[in-house]
This record gives C-alpha cells, structure tokens and sequence, in this order.
C-alpha cells in the first residue's frame, strides 16, 4: 500500500467511526470511498446502505453490506465520499470517478456528508481542477459550445458514459472566484444533468496526511 493509499484509509476509518447502529448510510464512489465501504463491513453494524454508483453498490454487496435501491429512499443519516479537491471552506470539486450526479442526489438527501480524502487533495484554489459535467448524449453538439464558452478548454471522455448512460465532459481552466454563478450558469444549459461543483452539501472532512487525520467541520475552520 503506497502512503497516499495509507492515508486514504486512514480518512476512512475516522469518517466509518461516526456510523452507529441502525443508520442508513451514503456510499459514496472511488477508491478512498472503497477504504470506507471495506471499513463499514469490517465493523459488522445493524445498518443498511445506499450507493452513489453501480461499482460502490457491488463492493458494499460483496463485502456483506445490505444496499437498498435509492429510488425508493427520501432520506439519509450520512453519506461518506472521495473528492477530487477540497478547499478549507469544505467546497470541492467531484466526480473523476463520474458519479457526480448520483452523489449529489445522495448528499442532498443525507443529514450529514462527510468527504475523506488524502492530503493530495486539499487545494487552495478549485479552478486548477478539471469541473466534469454531465450531459444527455443527446445534447452533446450544443451543450460542448456552451462549456467551450465557459472553460479555457473541454475534454469529452472518450468511450465513457455513466451510470445514468450520459456523456461527461471535463472542463479544465475555470474561473474560481464566482463557483456559485458557475454553477447556476452550468444547470441553465439545456442538456447538462449535473456537474462536480460542490459548494454547500459538505458538512465536514476527514483528511489524512503523512498518517495524521484532520478533522474539518463546516463554519468551524479557519479560510
Ligand atoms: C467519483 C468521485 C470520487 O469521490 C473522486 O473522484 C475521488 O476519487 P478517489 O477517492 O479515487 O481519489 O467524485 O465521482
């Protein structure tokens, strides 16, 4: 296991140590949220699951965990997640994996989302991180130079659809001094299901580094 994977699973165990009996549980997708599917099933709780992806479901089923269909789910305890880029004031940019959309669904149902991440990942600026956006295949022509407008340039990923049988385009070069506004113009495009622009669904972070976890709670960290 390299440091960062070392650390990676240290952030997870410190999120899995605030799971309790009886919750329902937000999985989130890739591999620092895999350390936290592989930790909850370690602790052989009474609580069941939801997942944010089809790979996260099938780890969490794997590994013995119950994992419920979301579509009949309007409410979560806590969901634990990766991040690709987190500042200190807990917003992030998500969705390399390309699960963003399913994640936001998830974290906007859940009283509490927690991200874990490895200390590579804490930024101090978001727009050095390429922002995905999903999109409907159909509007893939109109919706690409919409975003060319928006980014200094676009990278459609090639043979790559989600779970939800869209396209992803990744945006790279982004003016991070309005997200908000950047995130309101992105779902005014017709076309686009979701980005990976988190900016007010963290409620806290663990982040380890060099084998030191760091606890970050939204409202409570210095900018
Ligand atoms: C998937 C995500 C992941 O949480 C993010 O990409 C981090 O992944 P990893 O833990 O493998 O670095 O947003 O859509």
């Amino acid at each position: 296991m390299t440091d960062r994977d070392a650390d990676k699973r240290l952030a997870a165990a410190a999120a899995v140590d605030e799971v309790c009996d009886n919750m329902l549980v937000g999985l989130g997708t890739g591999s620092t949220a895999a350390h936290a599917i592989a930790a909850l099933s370690e602790r052989r709780l009474a609580i069941e699951t939801v997942a944010t992806s089809e790979a996260s479901a099938a780890l969490a089923t794997r590994l013995g965990l119950k994992v419920r269909p979301f579509d009949s789910v309007a409410r979560v305890d806590l969901v634990i997640d990766g991040a690709d880029a987190i500042d200190a004031r807990l917003r992030a940019v998500k969705g390399a994996g390309g699960a963003m959309v399913r994640e936001k669904v998830v974290a906007a149902a859940a009283d509490r989302m927690i991200v874990i991440a490895d200390g590579s990942k804490r930024v101090t600026r978001l727009g050095a991180t390429p922002l995905p956006v999903e999109i409907l295949p159909f509007a893939r022509g109109y919706a690409s130079l919409r975003l060319a407008q928006m980014f200094v340039h676009c990278v459609e990923r090639p043979d790559y659809v989600t779970d939800n049988g869209n396209i992803v385009i990744d945006g790279h070069g982004w003016d991070d001094a309005a997200p908000h506004s950047l995130a309101n113009a992105l779902m005014a495009i017709p076309g686009v299901v979701g980005h990976g622009l988190f900016l007010s669904e963290i409620d806290a972070a663990y982040i380890a580094e060099d084998g030191i976890v760091t606890r970050l709670e939204r409202g409570r960290n210095p900018r």
